[in-house]
């Protein structure tokens, strides 16, 4: 049967990725890791890679702080096209992409983020809607565009924020809500696309 071939960008611990991973081990997703790429040397996303014998890479990210310097972002299409990846998942990517990314992998990068888009990109979404005094937050998942935590939604979680909550609990229950939710897009994206043949 043929399967998705799929790329993941990190730049952290990798829970997501994690998720997706487990998945594709139980049969439950049709696709197929076929390099995970962060641009932190020593992100924990390239150990869980190692841990279920799939390709990893670092990419040197270049010298600005929100995005990757148009060569390293050049470099990431080539190591993405080298490894035969056809969609782009995001699990904690922490930079901005541009156009050798969205126009080498059109409508095939997707992104998860901890809150209900529109509301709350950036950074450390789940304090940003507790501190807003929300009575619910969530996590999204979305096509990517070149803005910060932008494009057309996928899907959509919701995560009460509860009385007794911190931030930090708030953020637990956003990311188990987020490991069920991605690799069922996943999964459902994977079906879509093998029937259309990309
Ligand atoms: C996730 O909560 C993801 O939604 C968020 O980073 C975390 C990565 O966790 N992404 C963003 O905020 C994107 N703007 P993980 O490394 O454990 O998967």
């Amino acid at each position: 049967m043929k399967q998705l071939r799929i790329g993941i960008l990190g730049s952290g611990k990798g829970s997501n990725c994690r998720a997706i991973l487990e998945r594709v081990r139980s049969g439950d997703l049709a696709a197929e890791v076929r390099v995970v790429i962060s641009d932190v040397v020593d992100a924990p996303i390239l150990d869980i890679a190692r841990e279920f014998g799939v390709a990893n890479a670092y990419l040197p990210p270049g010298q600005f702080r929100t995005r990757l310097e148009p060569r390293a972002e050049e470099e990431l299409v080539k190591m993405l096209r080298e490894a035969g990846v056809e969609v782009v998942v995001l699990a904690g990517f922490m930079r901005v992409l541009h156009e050798p990314m969205l126009k080498a992998f059109s409508r095939r990068i997707i992104n998860i983020h901890p809150s209900l888009l529109p509301k709350f990109p950036g950074l450390e979404a789940w304090k940003q809607a507790f501190v807003a005094g929300e009575k619910v937050t969530g996590c999204t998942v979305h096509y990517l565009d070149e803005q910060i935590d932008h494009g057309q939604i996928i899907a959509q979680r919701e995560v009460a924020i509860l009385p007794a909550d911190t931030p930090e609990s708030l953020h637990e229950r956003i990311q188990i809500a987020e490991h069920e939710l991605y690799p069922a897009v996943i999964a459902e994206f994977c079906e879509k696309h093998l029937e259309t043949d990309l």
